[in-house]
């Protein structure tokens, strides 16, 4: 796939829904709110991987008016299983290290997969475009707050 046309698409797509309602930045390092710990990162590493694949098939289907790819692969993101929040009495769990507003966030996923995969079928494409770039603002809301971003040349 061409890496220089994936990044165009993404580009056009968050432009497009810039003017969406805006996560607001979290401020990063350990004094952000339910930081993740080593545990937490550990059991999303694969997820992720995973997911950042998912996402530049779907912005480049989305580009090409491959629609039923695009609603193949919202539709494979948004019936993912998601870690479930922890049981009371279930302070082992790993999934305990993971703070309420992740869940949110995850629930929000999937919300947004299926908007895509929806719409996906309707031929309306500049509709796709748009509930794809909502999808994506999630991931950005998440990794906001929870992804460490690797040091950035100056
Ligand atoms: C609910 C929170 C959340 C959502 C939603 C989310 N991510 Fe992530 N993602 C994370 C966290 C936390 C990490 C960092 C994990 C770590 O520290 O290794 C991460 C890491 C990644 C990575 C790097 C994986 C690696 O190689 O280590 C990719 C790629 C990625 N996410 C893609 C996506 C995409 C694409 C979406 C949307 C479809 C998405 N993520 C949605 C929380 C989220």
């Amino acid at each position: 796939m061409n890496a220089r046309l994936v990044g165009l698409a993404a580009a056009v797509l968050l432009s497009i829904t810039a003017n969406a309602e805006e996560p607001k930045t979290v401020k990063k390092g350990l004094s952000a709110p339910g930081y993740l710990n080593a545990t937490a990162r550990g059991l999303l590493k694969r997820r992720m991987e995973r997911h950042g694949k998912d996402m530049l098939r779907l912005v480049n289907s989305v580009l090409m008016l491959e629609r039923a790819e695009a609603k193949r692969i919202a539709t494979e993101v948004a019936e993912e299983p998601r870690l479930t929040r922890p049981i009371a009495g279930g302070e082992d769990d790993l999934n305990t290290s993971l703070p309420e507003r992740f869940f949110v966030l995850q629930d929000d996923l999937r919300v947004k997969a299926k908007a895509v995969a929806e719409v996906a079928g309707k031929g309306d494409d500049v509709s796709l475009a748009a509930r794809t770039g909502e999808m994506m603002q999630v991931c950005v809301s998440c990794h906001s707050t929870y992804l460490e971003p690797a040091p950035q040349p100056k």
